[in-house]
């Protein structure tokens, strides 16, 4: 039997992505579902799917902005006012905005951020674990991030509530540790998911390396069934940067992401570089063959006499570069002596100036 039967999981963000992953893993599993997003023209298309090919009993679709006031508020009397218990919560709707936060993002557009990534899931955390409480008996997913552990230049505010994200499902974690019920961090790095491209950093660097969302959401939903505080997905690599983030200085990490961060370069420009650089070395070989062809030529027309000269001379070529050199120290030397001598010649000496003064 599956162990969701009978269950029903609410997943805010099923519309695409790690969320949409996350909603696949629970309708295999024997789910019901309640689908929050606000294209429900896809989540539509969801449900179909996932009646058909999971055999899911009941999907519910609510289509939500929960970037509005008191959404959260709406979606939970929603719930309750078509009967549904919901035994596992999963906070995913989440969005992000690249940028310099002085002067390049828009206030509104973070305001929103602020309100579906941190209030949203606040309030939705607050309604529904106050019901399972009540069972004791409940499992809560929220989506984290690795950049919730690092500061993030370029995305500073999105970085400050994947923070709170992470640091208030810690604390709740540890309040719920004498209950049923589990509350469990989603710390993925970046992911193969329209999250960049929606934040307008799809041309960053850290978009170079992103991981499968199939994969992620695979750790993420092991984690929550085995009600684990936290899970970094991804193997030994990811947990070596979230040790690094533990244990490096803030500033040092802000300086990494910010360089992480950082757009790519212009592809034209580098396509430019590498064509200059091809010229030159095209320009240079060609040199090379030219002057290869041209001695050739030169070397097959002559006598049979001078190519054996010539054979000789550049074999002793590489003997005589260190002749020359011992010759240059003999020139130094024979040169100092010829000049005293010539001196010696010139200069008459005392006892024969005073000789030749005698005689006069
Ligand atoms: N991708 C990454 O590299 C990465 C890494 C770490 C953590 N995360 C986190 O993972 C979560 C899922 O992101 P993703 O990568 O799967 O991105 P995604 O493919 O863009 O999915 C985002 C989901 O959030 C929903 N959403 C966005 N704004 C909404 C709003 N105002 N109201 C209701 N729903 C809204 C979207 O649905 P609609 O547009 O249909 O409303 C969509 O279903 C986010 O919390 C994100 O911060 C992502």
């Amino acid at each position: 039997m599956d162990s969701g039967t009978g269950k029903t999981a609410l997943i805010t963000g099923a519309s695409s992505g790690i969320g949409q992953e996350l909603a696949k893993l629970f309708a295999q599993d024997g789910y019901n579902l309640v689908l929050v997003a606000r294209s429900d023209d896809t989540l539509d298309r969801l449900a179909e799917v996932f009646k058909s090919n999971y055999g899911t009993q009941q999907v519910t679709v609510i289509k939500k902005d929960l970037a509005e006031e008191d959404a959260a508020q709406d979606v939970y009397n929603q719930v309750k006012a078509k009967g549904i218990t919901v035994n596992v919560l999963v906070n995913d709707a989440g969005v992000g905005l690249y940028g310099l936060f002085a002067t390049d993002t828009d206030w509104e557009r973070e305001k929103a951020m602020i309100h579906l990534n941190v209030l949203t899931l606040t309030q939705l955390t607050k309604l529904f674990l106050y019901d399972m409480l009540a069972r004791n008996e409940g499992k809560i997913l929220n989506l984290a991030s690795l950049l919730s552990i690092t500061p993030t230049p370029l995305m500073a505010v999105y970085a400050g509530t994947k923070a709170y994200v992470y640091n208030f499902t810690q604390s709740l974690a540890n309040e719920l540790k004498d209950t049923n019920v589990t509350i469990t961090a989603l710390l993925p790095n970046a992911t193969d998911t329209d999250f960049f491209h929606k934040a307008g950093a799809e041309n960053t660097k850290v978009t170079d390396e992103v991981q499968d969302p199939v994969m992620v959401a695979k750790d993420g939903y092991e984690a929550l069934m085995a009600g684990k505080p936290k899970v970094v997905p991804g193997g030994l690599k990811n947990k070596s940067y979230e040790v690094l983030a533990y244990v490096a200085p803030q500033e040092a990490l802000a300086s990494l992401m910010h360089e992480k961060m950082s757009l790519k370069p212009d592809p034209a420009e580098e396509t430019q570089k590498e064509k200059s650089s091809t010229l030159a070395w095209g320009i240079g070989f060609g040199i090379a063959v030219l002057a290869g062809v041209a001695i050739g030529v030169a070397y097959n027309n002559l006598s049979a006499y001078d190519k054996a000269r010539y054979r000789y001379k550049a074999k002793s070529w590489g003997n005589a570069l260190a002749d020359t050199f011992a010759s240059v120290i003999d020139t130094v030397a024979d040169t100092y002596e010829n000049v005293k001598a010539k001196a010696d010649q010139v200069v008459p000496k005392k006892e024969v100036v005073e000789k030749e003064l005698e005689v006069a």
